[in-house]
């Protein structure tokens, strides 16, 4: 894994077996606040008391801190994340060094890493990562909520296609509360087919930093 610099003075992880950035190389923190927070968080109404997300692909764990830097004053975040394959203290520590502006939640970062079960990361943010593949979760064993918006982070369709499909993304959409948001920043025309089938109205706002579209989804019927 090497950490690589991008355009807006943060840094990104380069993964040499998959051949893959983790984010943008123009801006890993613009394009984490243009998709996840822009698009997702703060579409959500500010007077909700409390919303539960879903992140798949914790990473370096920038949208989860991002989502408390940006999180409206009263209201309360229930944070599941699922990751595969965690990263270390120590590379996440030399990660975020090199950033010019950092989170400003990075120090609730180490809770996060550490947390076993749902922690109570501080007052309004709960949090609980879950190591496991998305696909060998066993949803019925975990005491998941109704989730409001749902960050799917994973690598690309071309390098991952097994996360962007029908099977896969049906088992997501079965733990979203009706109107639920699915954000991600691809916007491959199979994986937007896909989410149609299982009963999301798709949205393409313009993606970050002049780049294609990202896809903002609506989950408008109740059972998939
Ligand atoms: C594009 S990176 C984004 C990570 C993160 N959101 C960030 O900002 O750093 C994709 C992430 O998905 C994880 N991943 C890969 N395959 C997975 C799977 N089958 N289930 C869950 N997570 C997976 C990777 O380890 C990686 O952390």
């Amino acid at each position: 894994m090497k950490i690589i610099a991008t355009s807006d003075g943060s840094n990104t992880l380069f993964d040499e077996t998959l051949d893959e950035t983790y984010h943008s190389v123009h801006g890993a923190l613009g394009e984490s606040l243009h998709v996840y927070i822009n698009h997702g968080l703060k579409r959500l109404s500010p007077q909700l008391k409390s919303i539960n997300i879903l992140e798949i692909g914790f990473g370096t764990g920038l949208n989860a801190l991002l989502s408390i830097d940006h999180q409206a004053p009263n209201t309360k975040i229930n944070y599941y994340s699922i990751e595969a394959f965690p990263l270390s203290e120590e590379l996440l520590n030399t990660y975020y060094h090199g950033f010019s502006e950092k989170p400003k939640s990075l120090a609730d970062l180490p809770k996060m890493i550490q947390a076993q079960g749902l922690q109570t990361i501080n007052e309004h943010f709960n949090f609980k990562l879950i190591e496991s593949k998305l696909q060998d979760l066993n949803v019925s064993k975990q005491e998941f909520p109704n989730f409001d918006l749902v960050y799917y982070d994973a690598f690309a369709p071309s390098k991952q296609p097994e996360m962007w499909s029908l099977e896969t993304l049906r088992t997501v959409a079965n733990l979203l509360a009706e109107e639920a948001l699915f954000v991600t920043y691809c916007s491959q025309g199979q994986f937007k087919r896909n989410l149609k089938e299982l009963g999301f109205e798709i949205a393409c706002p313009p993606g970050p930093f002049g780049k294609r579209e990202i896809t903002v989804a609506k989950k408008i019927k109740a059972i998939v």
